[in-house]
């Protein structure tokens, strides 16, 4: 028995939610933002806070803490020069309700990343980039639960994202929403 009453038993190693990302630069980050409110307003939901707003490059979930040294060394093995992504539009999945930003041309660079960076998870036991099987789709999640079923998108104006590193976060889930913590980053060359 434990000093709290409760049962001793083998426990359960201390988890921490993870992911890698892109976080943007200031000027992007406000231009996302204001984005995100205009279109919270117009079509309901919960706009991102802006210094949350991101894009996942790898989603790895739930993870023990004694894992992290793994992912950190990864992560420094990614070899890739350093790119400027376009985001230049407004996207809705119904699915989930998220309006979200993204970009309507491939960005071969952002690619050869996610694609290093997820090889890179798999081969030590992290499934990488795909969510649960569906392809990558970079986005920027704006807002959470849309109220309207079928948001007329307005345009988004171009922004040029100068991404030069990408980072291992934690997340932390709660009530207010999710706070995060960086754990590590690494530049691109
Ligand atoms: P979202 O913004 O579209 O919800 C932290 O939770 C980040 O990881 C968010 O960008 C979130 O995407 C993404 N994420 C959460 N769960 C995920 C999953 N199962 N697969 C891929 N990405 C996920």
């Amino acid at each position: 028995m434990r000093p709290d009453g409760r049962p001793s038993g083998p426990r359960r190693p201390e988890q921490a939610r993870v992911f890698f990302a892109l976080w943007p630069d200031e000027p992007v980050r406000q231009a996302l933002h204001r984005a995100a409110v205009d279109a919270a307003k117009r079509f309901g939901g919960r706009a991102t806070r802006a210094e949350t707003l991101h894009l996942t490059l790898a989603f790895i979930g739930d993870v023990a803490l004694d894992r992290l040294p793994a992912l950190h060394e990864a992560a420094a093995g990614v070899e890739c020069e350093a790119f400027a992504m376009r985001i230049d539009r407004l996207g809705f999945w119904g699915h989930n309700r998220i309006l979200w930003a993204g970009t309507s041309q491939p960005q071969r660079r952002l690619g050869e990343l996610v694609g290093q960076l997820g090889a890179r998870l798999q081969a030590i036991g992290h499934g990488g980039a795909a969510d649960a099987g569906r392809p990558f789709a970079p986005h920027v999640t704006l807002v959470r639960n849309v109220g309207d079923k079928r948001p007329e998108l307005p345009a988004l104006p171009q922004l040029e994202w100068a991404c030069a590193r990408f980072v291992l976060v934690r997340s932390r889930l709660s009530a207010a929403g999710s706070a995060y913590e960086t754990l590590g980053q690494w530049p691109l060359r």
